[in-house]
């Protein structure tokens, strides 16, 4: 199956990037249907989905009949078999733990077409740790969209040692019909690289910071006004979410025992409070007159 073989795609998760992947599809002419494990969260989603739409059409971004078809094009239901029943291309946008992706996974593909192709959106986990949950590693890979999904351009396409060619070929092609940049990354790497380049960008931000040469303010103007970042690196954790940060930091430091892998202790503070960002209206900064 090429790119233009994928009419139906399947989010999976409507969280903070499978919300927007979900409309991004939409817009982009795909038969798109998006599931949570929580009703809650996926009516949040379907309710951005309408009204950014509809913002879309006032602010003259989209015509009124491609905001009509862009909205016929989107389902939202609760049933992941439901969703996935006859999805050509599957992107999993779940939490970002190993378990959870293995298990959707095996699930997938016991539920999907058997020609389907099954991406994982993760921001950090090789998709040949997941693969191996399926009887179809070939048709399994990395498709990692950036926050915000519907802004950001970039989109990683990681080539796994299982991944078959064409796999490798619909994903880039699918990248493209949805108006991103695709980058190939021709080996896995943890982290795959704009993660990685932001990563040792954030360490050294949380290091000034705990050592309280600056704060955390300070350090983002530096960024945004030194460098000309559209946002510092605290600002940006607020967007991707504390908790996100958190639960990668812990991950690693599972993995390698390496005590300098720990979450900052300004990250550990904010998370035990529940305080993850924009999502939660408080994160590094305050967003509480901005949520609803
Ligand atoms: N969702 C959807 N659209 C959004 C948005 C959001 N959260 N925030 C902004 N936009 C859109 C606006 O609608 C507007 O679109 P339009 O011009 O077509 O009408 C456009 O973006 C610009 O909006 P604003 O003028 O309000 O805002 P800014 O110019 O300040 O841009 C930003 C906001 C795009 C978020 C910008 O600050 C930015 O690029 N920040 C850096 C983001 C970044 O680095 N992302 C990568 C994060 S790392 C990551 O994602 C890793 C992953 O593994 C988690």
């Amino acid at each position: 199956m090429n790119a233009q073989g994928v009419s139906r795609i399947a989010i999976i998760g409507a969280g903070n990037m499978g919300h927007q992947i979900t409309a991004l599809c939409a817009m982009n002419g795909l038969r798109t249907t998006c599931t949570d494990i929580s009703g809650e969260i996926l009516k949040k989603a379907e309710d951005f989905f309408r009204s950014y739409i509809e913002g879309r059409v006032v602010k003259g971004k989209l015509s009124t009949e491609e905001g009509a078809r862009a909205v016929a094009s989107a389902r939202f239901v609760e049933d992941m078999g439901e969703a996935v029943a006859d999805a050509d291309y599957v992107i999993e946008a779940a939490v970002e733990a190993l378990e959870v992706k293995r298990n959707i996974f095996a699930e997938l593909d016991r539920i999907t077409p058997p020609h389907a192709i099954l991406a994982t959106n993760s921001s950090r986990i090789v998709s040949s740790r997941i693969a191996d949950a399926t009887k179809r590693p070939a048709q399994v890979c990395n498709l990692h969209f950036f926050n915000p999904a519907l802004v950001m351009k970039l989109v990683e396409v990681v080539r796994g040692p299982h991944c078959s060619e064409e796999t490798v070929a619909t994903s880039f092609d699918l990248c493209q019909r949805l108006g991103k940049i695709p980058v190939l990354l021709e080996k896995e790497v943890d982290g795959f690289l704009l993660n990685r380049m932001l990563g040792a960008l954030l360490r050294e931000a949380l290091w000034l910071h705990d050592m309280g040469i600056a704060t955390f303010e300070d350090i983002d103007k530096a960024c945004v006004h030194g460098a000309g970042y559209p946002m510092g690196p605290f600002r940006l954790m607020d967007l991707t979410g504390i908790d996100l940060e958190y639960l990668i930091r812990m991950e690693a430091f599972q993995n390698s025992g390496d005590r300098a892998e720990l979450p900052s202790p300004g990250v550990i503070e904010r998370f035990l409070k529940g305080d993850y960002g924009q999502k939660t209206g408080r994160g590094w900064y305050d967003y509480a007159k901005a949520v609803k």
